[in-house]
């Protein structure tokens, strides 16, 4: 598979291992030789903001869990120790043995595994949470493959570090690292056209532009303008509200694949109906 890093990466040393603090590294990182693939050096997550991570990322027996850069292997173990499969990718050889033998230890070693590569080889699509304790450079390299690979609805979990414009839907600064613990759900694609029906008879052009779980969305044909705050995505869940023929429209709805479907609550003097709407891709 093709890297998917930009011709501006940073690359860091394996051997710029073990100090205490992550940003005190910086510095001598970016001084080693720059001869191998890191973006990131090895600098463990202390084991209360595991615990967060995993918290906040909702991890739970049904997940699939894959750590970017595992490093000991603690978080993959213990996404394990919550009943997750799990695995972790790491490039240094010293560091997949040590997880695999912190793993045996652990009891856990039939949940996880440890695979020595580099994670923008990485096969993530299986992850149902994919967590990140790298640099914010390479959070950024990382995202297009985090979005065009992981399914909607998956969270991603980072330590201490942002993903820039995509902005990340909880940031939880009740951990030890002083940058807190972000999480964001990768939305579902559905910026484009559609065609609205809604049950009853309305048919009309539904416009939507998004970045990332940020929407707006246009009816078109009716001359409403449906208000930017009123519209969320959130995994596959899509709300909005329209004024569509002198009634209060609210709809509720799911996305899935290239169909949007769900119930709309219309308000008209005199009283509420629900009905069911639908859209396709025009
Ligand atoms: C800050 S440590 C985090 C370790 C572990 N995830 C944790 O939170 O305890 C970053 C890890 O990413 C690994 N790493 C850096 N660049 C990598 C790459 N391109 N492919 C795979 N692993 C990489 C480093 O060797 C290091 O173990």
């Amino acid at each position: 598979m093709p890297s998917s890093r930009g011709s501006e990466t940073l690359r860091y040393s394996a051997s710029a291992a073990r100090p205490a603090a992550l940003a005190c590294l910086l510095a001598a990182a970016l001084a080693q030789a720059q001869t191998d693939e890191l973006v990131a050096p090895y600098v463990p997550t202390v084991e209360e903001d595991v615990e967060l991570m995993l918290e906040v990322g909702g991890v739970g027996p049904d997940d699939y869990v894959i750590d970017l850069g595992s490093g000991d292997g603690r978080i993959v173990i213990a996404a394990a120790r919550r009943g997750a499969l799990a695995h972790g990718v790491e490039l240094d050889p010293e560091l997949v043995e040590l997880a695999r033998a912190n793993a045996r230890e652990s009891g856990a070693a039939d949940r996880v595994a440890f695979v020595h590569g580099d994670i923008f080889d990485a096969d993530i699509g299986r992850a149902t949470v994919v967590t990140l304790y790298l640099f914010p450079e390479a959070n950024l390299m990382l995202r297009p493959k985090l979005l065009a690979e992981l399914r909607a609805g998956t969270r991603v979990v980072s330590n201490s570090f942002h993903m820039g414009e995509w902005k990340p839907d909880v940031h939880d600064m009740s951990a030890r690292s002083s940058g807190g613990i972000l999480l964001w759900i990768v939305p579902p694609r559905i910026e484009g056209e559609w065609l609205l029906e809604i049950d009853g008879g309305e048919r009309l052009s539904l416009a939507v532009r998004q970045q990332f779980q940020e929407i707006e969305l246009e009816i078109a044909g009716s001359g409403s303008v449906v208000a930017r705050d009123t519209a969320t995505l959130k995994a596959n869940r899509l709300r909005f509200g329209a004024e569509l023929n002198d009634a209060r429209h609210v709809f509720d709805g799911q996305v899935e694949d290239d169909a949007m479907y769900g119930y709309v609550q219309i308000e008209r003097q005199g009283g509420r109906t629900v009905v069911g709407w639908r859209a396709t891709r025009r």
